[in-house]
């Protein structure tokens, strides 16, 4: 089975980096399809931790092809800055790591345009990254893709023309004077020089590698409820997340995807604004993120934590046409004596079990109490190594759900997995 989407099922930071780690031990390429240096993917192997935000979670693997897809938002600086990070630990990621041409460059403007705005009444608690702003000149059709890096005089002219755009926006909003195409471009120059080696068409590069039934994992950013479309609109990211977004950012057709994982932790998390209506404000949501480490692998933000909501599973499972789940961090809920599931809402208009996406304000969820478990469970391997409460608990959400479980995460590290079921072989 070649095509295998690995999709978020909430607000982000569900384990992506460890589950595309181990799903690419045995495939022959990964593909990042959106999103930008917003991401925060970490790796742990053995000692060693690795964070990596735009280059694909597949890179430990040694030989192992890597694209960032046209769906993508690239700082060509934050780019250089994780090469050189990855060249420090011994892995050359040049010789492997394929960037689009038809990514869009996130500039320095953008970079300044964000956190302005993130000063203002306005505020939806980004990451900063310009990742916004660069979509948005995509969307308006003034944005400079990557393949623009080859011919500095062009790029010149879709730098002057972006800077005339948005040369008013920042003098509404600070009297500091803004980098000119100069200083913009003085700026970017290395990492242009260095990037512009990477550039390739990888639309085809992918197309290719499926037709020769090649094992291709596309790798999500973010999750989806942060998706532009699908998600806590306007607390969302400004991309596509989803597993469609796979489609579209990576230029691979519908029916070519053979398989989705959808990620979910055992509780929730969210990092910024927006709605969250299972959030634990209280000790137990303290102690959540402190033994599950919940803090921003991007931005260092106490991560806000509460109970897993099985009405926006359940959605993120039909967004994404889901067909197994990874449920990843089950060890951070050892030692709590009851572990909560939201399973319905109550609304002005009755009880649902529908994710109520525009009333989140009113709506209040229904819990059901689940017993507990005090058991380690970083040593476990099989399903049967699990406590007995941990497996009703993982088999009430798949059947609530409706989706088999693949894998099952009892700690950070690569080996402390359970792996049920491989998506490449289904
Ligand atoms: P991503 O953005 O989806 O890749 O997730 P992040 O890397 O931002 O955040 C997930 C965090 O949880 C990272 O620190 C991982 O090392 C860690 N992690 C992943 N799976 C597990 C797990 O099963 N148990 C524990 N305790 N930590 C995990
Ligand atoms: P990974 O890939 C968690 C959130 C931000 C903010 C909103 C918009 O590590 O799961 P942006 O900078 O994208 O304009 O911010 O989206 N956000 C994430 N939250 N994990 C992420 O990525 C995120 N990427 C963006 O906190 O609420
Ligand atoms: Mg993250």
């Amino acid at each position: 089975m070649p095509a295998v989407v690995i999709v978020g099922a909430q607000w982000g930071d569900e384990g992506k980096g460890k589950i595309v780690d181990i799903f690419t031990e045995k495939a022959d390429m990964v593909v990042r399809y959106g999103g930008g240096p917003n991401a925060g993917h970490t790796l742990v192997v053995g000692n060693d931790k690795l964070i990596v935000r735009l280059v694909p979670s597949g890179i430990l693997r040694k030989d192992l092809p890597c694209v960032l897809a046209q769906g993508m938002v690239i700082d060509p600086r934050s780019l250089v800055t994780e090469l050189d990070e990855l060249e420090r630990r011994g892995i050359d990621a040049n010789k492997r790591l394929v960037v689009s041409d038809r990514a869009h460059a996130i500039l320095p403007y953008h970079v300044l345009v964000d956190g302005l705005r993130e000063q203002g009444k306005g505020a939806i608690g980004t990451t900063k990254r310009g990742v916004g702003p660069c979509y948005e000149d995509k969307v308006a059709r003034r944005g400079i893709p990557l393949g623009a890096f080859r011919d500095p005089a062009r790029l010149k002219e879709l730098v002057g023309r972006a800077l005339e755009a948005w040369a008013p926006v920042v003098r509404a909003m600070t009297d500091e004077p803004m980098p000119g195409v100069d200083q913009t471009l003085e700026m970017i120059e290395g990492a242009r020089v260095r990037i512009v080696k990477l550039l390739a068409s990888t639309q085809e590069l992918v197309d290719r590698a499926i037709k020769e039934k090649k094992k291709v994992v596309l790798e999500g950013a973010q999750g989806t409820l942060l998706d532009v479309d699908h998600g806590t609109y306007p607390f969302v990211t400004s991309s596509s997340p989803i597993s469609g977004g796979a489609c579209i950012g990576a230029g691979v057709g519908p029916t070519r995807i053979d398989h989705v994982v959808g990620l979910v932790k055992a509780y929730t998390t969210r990092v910024g604004g927006g709605p969250f209506p299972t959030e634990l404000d209280n000790d137990v949501g303290e102690r959540i993120r402190k033994v599950g480490a919940e803090f921003g692998s991007v931005t260092g933000r106490p991560r806000r934590t509460g109970w897993l909501d099985l009405p926006a599973l359940r959605y993120a499972a039909s967004v994404n046409g889901l067909d197994s789940l990874a449920i990843t961090k089950l060890d951070v809920l050892t030692g709590l004596d009851t572990i909560e599931v939201c399973v319905s809402y109550d609304t002005p208009q009755g009880r649902t079990v529908d994710f109520p996406l525009d009333q989140l304000d009113v709506a209040k969820p229904v819990y059901r109490t689940f017993r507990g478990w005090k058991e380690e469970l970083s040593g476990a391997r099989t399903m049967s190594d699990l406590p007995e409460a941990c497996r009703d608990y993982l088999r009430f959400i798949e059947d609530w759900v409706g989706c088999p479980m693949a894998l099952a995460s009892v700690g950070p590290a690569r080996d402390e997995t359970i792996v049920v079921s491989d998506p490449f072989a289904s």
